[in-house]
């Protein structure tokens, strides 16, 4: 049977001992949730959806390409970031991958449906799970791709550009591609200090990806897109699926979501405040944390066992991180969230650390 690997599952859990629904700690969405203007726009774009889509996405382009300084022919557009990603995969038919272990699964799943080899750069704890120069050596004239999650999901980690600048240009010399996942890049402070989008003309070989999934809770929706200069790649993005990934819907909401200049500016304010009281307070139940630069909190903690079991009984969702690569049992991961939720979260964690550790005790 499909085993379904990522947080969000809201749907196996509806309702919790208590009758309610739970809480989802497990999915990093903006806590502030779809934006009223989206939410305007897209029941407006109701009554365009008796037409096929537009399948080059022209006024979706044109916001975005102003929004992030770039030209507007460096932009494809799909059905969330992880539509894109198969696209990639598809499109570029990589022989051999390096991927960051731990790391967002989907470029595996993707990759493997090509038969690409994958190697892995192994992220040690003892150095918080950061990228280090190492990984240079492990890009081999055998690679084709290394993809670079930025900020790391889960560790929470970033990448500096001068260490990104290397790996870009050693892939240079490998003649491989670098696609660097920017999707949570939106809740770093000061993301344009670590972004490489600036770098896209200068290197045909850079692939970008980034998403409104999570910068603006809208995960339901299914919007995302890569950046690339390379003419040729977004040729074969098109040839490699249907013409129509981006709903009528998508696309309005895409366009509404840039507009959005105070929402994101809450946003940014709130995640800032809030990463700092979550990170205390899981130090303060004993917690190890890591990293942790954009919306979610990557953490260890060896008893009890059971807290994602035990944590859904009481309402809570949150991640486990022991299917990853080069983790195991006792790393989880948690999304920022409101004050009133992020208290009640670990009001709850608290509670049952305690009854572990007495059960422990006897
Ligand atoms: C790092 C990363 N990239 C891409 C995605 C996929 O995003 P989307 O929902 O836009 O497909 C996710 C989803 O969790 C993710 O964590």
């Amino acid at each position: 049977m499909y085993k379904y690997q990522h947080g969000g599952d809201v749907y196996s859990s509806q309702v919790t001992a208590g009758g309610k629904a739970p809480i989802d700690f497990s999915a990093n969405i903006n806590p502030l949730g779809l934006p009223p203007g989206v939410k305007r726009a897209v029941q407006n774009a109701l009554k365009n959806c008796i037409n096929y889509p537009d399948p080059f996405c022209r006024e979706l382009r044109t916001a975005t390409a102003a929004y992030l300084g770039v030209k507007e022919d460096c932009l494809f557009f799909g059905n969330g970031a992880a539509d894109v990603l198969f696209r990639l995969a598809l499109a570029l038919k990589p022989h051999k991958a390096l991927l960051l272990a731990p790391t967002f699964a989907d470029y595996e799943k993707a990759l493997r449906s090509v038969d690409c080899k994958i190697n892995y750069y192994e992220l040690q704890e003892r150095y918080d799970f950061k990228v280090r120069k190492s990984i240079l050596s492990a890009i081999t004239p055998n690679t084709d791709l290394v993809v670079i999650c930025n900020p790391n999901n889960p560790t929470g980690q970033l990448t500096n550009r001068r260490l990104l600048l290397e790996i870009l240009n050693k892939c240079v010399e490998v003649n491989a591609r670098l696609l660097i996942d920017e999707c949570f890049m939106d809740f770093v402070d000061e993301e344009k200090s670590f972004s490489m989008r600036d770098l896209l003309l200068r290197f045909p070989n850079l692939i970008i990806l980034k998403a409104f999934t999570k910068t603006f809770a809208m995960p339901g929706i299914r919007l995302g897109y890569c950046l690339t200069a390379d003419a040729e790649l977004q040729r074969l993005l098109h040839e490699c699926g249907q013409d129509w990934s981006v709903s009528v819907l998508a696309q309005a909401a895409g366009k509404a979501a840039l507009m959005e200049k105070e929402y994101l500016h809450e946003t940014a304010l709130l995640i800032r405040e809030e990463r700092q009281y979550l990170l205390r307070q899981l130090q303060l139940l004993g917690a190890v944390v890591y990293g942790s630069e954009a919306n979610y909190i990557f953490f260890k903690l060896d008893q009890p066992k059971e807290l994602v079991a035990l944590m859904r009984e009481q309402g809570y969702l949150i991640r486990s991180c022991a299917n990853y690569h080069n983790l195991g049992e006792g790393y989880y991961r948690i999304a920022v969230k409101t004050r009133v939720l992020n208290r009640s979260l670990i009001k709850t964690m608290k509670g049952i650390r305690k009854n572990a550790l007495l059960t422990d005790d006897n």
